[in-house]
């Protein structure tokens, strides 16, 4: 069983990619073959400096091996670095409806808030299709937000197979924990859009000045509140060790404590939390040769896949004469 999944350079990874997504691509390469990209051609579509896309790819890259990505047990490589996928690419987009695309909500979304989209958001799905196919891939790991894209690619595999017979593997979504959707400084969703993030690597000083900047209700001191729908609990719960998170609940149903002591206790616990990860990330950004081994060597395997399934395809649609 092959799992995969790609994620976007277009920022630093705040708190929600990390529980929201990388989390799990994390605990996941331990259960199968994991194939984890870094999808910068899907950034372009967003990103239009290219040093700023060009280091965003970089960070993602550190920040993953530094959260734990394990090169040993899973394959990491930058999405751009496998030729293949945009050539397959092609291969797909001939035979994909305009209307399967115009119902995709990255573009509908663009073009109902008045804004010119261009084509490479309109194929965004096309791609991320090629990308899913072209490594046989069995399951991917995807927000609730992706299911769609993952339901064109099985339609334009299914359709592809049926013209040109059996080439690719069917793949399945799995879609990640729903309730791990973290809060942002407003208490809204944290993304980069709403700007409420808090970043896994920015320097502690900093970081702890925005969580003490972190909104919350006017009620009383004095007042008991339920722990669960505070959004500072919610941040504390993601941070903190289970004993101290009890504690912390009993302290909201008791009431009589200042959210000052709260945004600290969140401060501390984040520090803690992502202490190694921080070392970690130190060591791998002061070995830049090491990173790029990392990517070359996933990029070669990647190759090695996607270059087999590519094969496969163009000789079932007759593009390649020579091998026939
Ligand atoms: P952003 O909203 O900041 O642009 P992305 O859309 O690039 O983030 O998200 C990348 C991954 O991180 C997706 O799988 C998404 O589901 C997950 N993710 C992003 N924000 C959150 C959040 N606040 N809570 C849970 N998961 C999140
Ligand atoms: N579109 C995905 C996102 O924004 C990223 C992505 C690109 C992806 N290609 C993929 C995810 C293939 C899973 C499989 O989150």
């Amino acid at each position: 069983m092959r799992v995969l999944s790609g994620i976007q350079p277009t920022g630093r990874f705040h708190w929600g990619n990390y529980f929201g997504a990388i989390r799990q691509y994390i605990d996941l390469q331990h259960e199968d073959a994991a194939f984890y990209f870094i999808a910068n051609l899907h950034a372009l579509t967003t990103v239009r400096d290219p040093e700023v896309l060009r280091q965003y790819t970089l960070d993602a890259a550190i920040d993953l091996l530094a959260l734990g990505l394990d090169p040993d047990h899973a394959v990491l490589f930058v999405q751009s670095d496998v030729p293949e996928v945009s050539e397959l690419t092609w291969l797909l987009l001939t035979g994909t409806p305009m209307g399967l695309l115009e119902r995709c909500h990255a573009y509908k979304d663009k073009k109902a808030r008045g804004l010119s989209a261009d084509a490479g958001l309109f194929n965004y799905p096309v791609l991320m299709a090629a990308d899913i196919l072209a490594y046989d891939s069995d399951t991917v790991p995807v927000g609730a937000d992706q299911l769609q894209h993952i339901e064109v690619c099985r339609d334009l595999a299914v359709s592809f197979n049926h013209h040109y017979g059996e080439v690719f593997r069917l793949p399945k979504a799995k879609i990640l924990d729903a309730s791990a959707k973290v809060p942002g400084t407003d208490g809204e969703k944290m993304s980069k859009s709403y700007n409420n993030t808090l970043e896994l690597f920015e320097d502690p000083k900093p970081q702890r000045k925005k969580i003490m900047r972190i909104t919350t209700d006017s009620r009383p001191m004095e007042e008991p509140k339920p722990p669960e729908s505070d959004h500072l609990f919610q941040l504390f719960s993601l941070v903190a060790p289970d004993d101290a998170c009890e504690e912390m609940a009993a302290t909201y149903r008791r009431g009589g404590f200042g959210y000052g002591e709260v945004k600290k206790a969140v401060a501390d616990a984040a520090e803690a939390y992502f202490a190694e990860a921080r070392a970690r990330r130190e060591e791998w950004a002061a070995a830049p040769d090491r990173v790029a081994e990392v990517l070359g060597d996933g990029a070669s395997r990647a190759r090695k896949v996607a270059g087999e399934v590519l094969r496969r395809a163009s000789d079932a649609c007759g593009v390649s004469v020579r091998s026939k």
